[in-house]
């Protein structure tokens, strides 16, 4: 018997499964209820006590090695399957690449620069980090005076004189700083407050800063241009209303409304049943300004306005959480492929 069993052990050390039927034919000969396995177990019964050990030890050698040999081989059909599947099935549909989107605040920035471009608007940008003249004392905010309480400002703690931008009215100074009158542009950028976040505060968002002086630029030019920017951003019924305001760096200073785009004037929730929704700043530039900039206020004048990004994003697309923007969710931001 224990020639025998011995014998089959070389046996199935040297069997090749050639496919997966063999490995099974494999398994039900020797494994199998009735395979020889079982068979040898039932001889060994009528095995001679003296040899019991040496042929009980075979026969737990010759089970553990089936076990291993239908193990490897199922193991190999299984790779070789997945192998196969993936290399040569020519008729699977391709993996689906999909497409990026355009983030809507940048739909909204584009569109906002497109409508002033129609106006004769180029644009100009400049630096976020900035120092105290050109975000505050250029424009008009005396030192130490509450005006500059007006913005919650992230200083640069080894110099104060250095700051994010909280505006982009500071580009209005650096673009006056090169360019002479007559000149026209606006600054879309980034613009930053220590603020806290919520639905409604972030301490980033954007601004698109407006700025036109020439001779005789009266308050009616900028009215006339808020309204055709009104008018084109939303729609053609869209109705505006300035209210009397105060920034430093203009004078007269306003704050314009747009009658509410979602309820048409009638009062809903986001126009807080008013029938009108803030959307940004504007002023006739204060001449204290222009001299800032050696521009001689005798002779020109100008009007600026600065426009919240995000706020027109939140009344076009009807979104009530600013945070959206800047939490990159992409199941948010994938729904915005359209231009307004
Ligand atoms: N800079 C102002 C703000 O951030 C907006 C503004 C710009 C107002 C230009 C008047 C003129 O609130």
């Amino acid at each position: 018997m224990k020639d025998r069993i011995r014998q089959i052990i070389e046996e199935v050390k040297e069997y090749r499964a050639g496919s997966e039927y063999d490995a099974e034919a494999f398994r039900i000969k020797y494994l199998g209820k009735k395979g020889l396995l079982n068979d040898l177990f039932a001889d060994f019964k009528s095995v001679l006590a003296e040899d019991r050990k040496e042929t009980g030890q075979l026969l737990n050698d010759l089970k553990s090695l089936l076990q291993k040999r239908v193990d490897q081989f199922k193991a190999g059909f299984k790779s070789q399957e997945a192998s196969s599947a993936s290399f040569s099935d020519l008729s699977l549909p391709v993996d689906f690449q999909e497409t990026g989107s355009r983030h809507p605040v940048s739909i909204v920035l584009n569109k906002m620069i497109e409508v002033f471009n129609k106006l004769g608007f180029p644009v100009a940008e400049d630096r976020e980090i900035e120092d105290d003249w050109h975000n505050f004392t250029a424009l008009n905010f005396p030192l130490d005076h509450p005006a500059r309480d007006m913005q919650d400002t992230f200083f640069i703690e080894t110099n104060p004189d250095i700051a994010l931008r909280t505006h982009t009215s500071s580009v209005q100074i650096r673009y006056m700083e090169k360019h002479k009158p007559p000149l026209r542009a606006i600054f879309p950028g980034r613009v930053y407050r220590n603020e806290a976040i919520s639905a409604r505060a972030h301490c980033l968002f954007h601004q698109v800063e407006g700025l036109y002086v020439d001779k005789n630029v009266s308050f009616a030019d900028l009215k006339q241009t808020l309204l055709y920017f009104a008018q084109e951003m939303f729609d053609a019924n869209t109705k505006i209303r300035l209210r009397p305001s105060f920034f430093p760096f203009t004078e007269p200073s306003a704050e314009m409304d747009i009658s509410c785009n979602i309820c048409g004037g009638k009062g809903c929730n986001i126009c807080k049943y008013t029938g009108w929704v803030e959307i940004l700043g504007c002023g006739m530039v204060d001449p204290a300004v222009l001299e800032n900039c050696n521009i001689d206020s005798k002779e020109y004048t100008g009007f600026a306005f600065g426009i919240g990004v995000e706020r027109m994003a939140l009344l076009l697309y009807q979104i009530n959480d600013l945070r959206l923007f800047f939490e990159n969710d992409l199941r948010f931001l994938k729904q915005f492929r359209s231009v307004v």
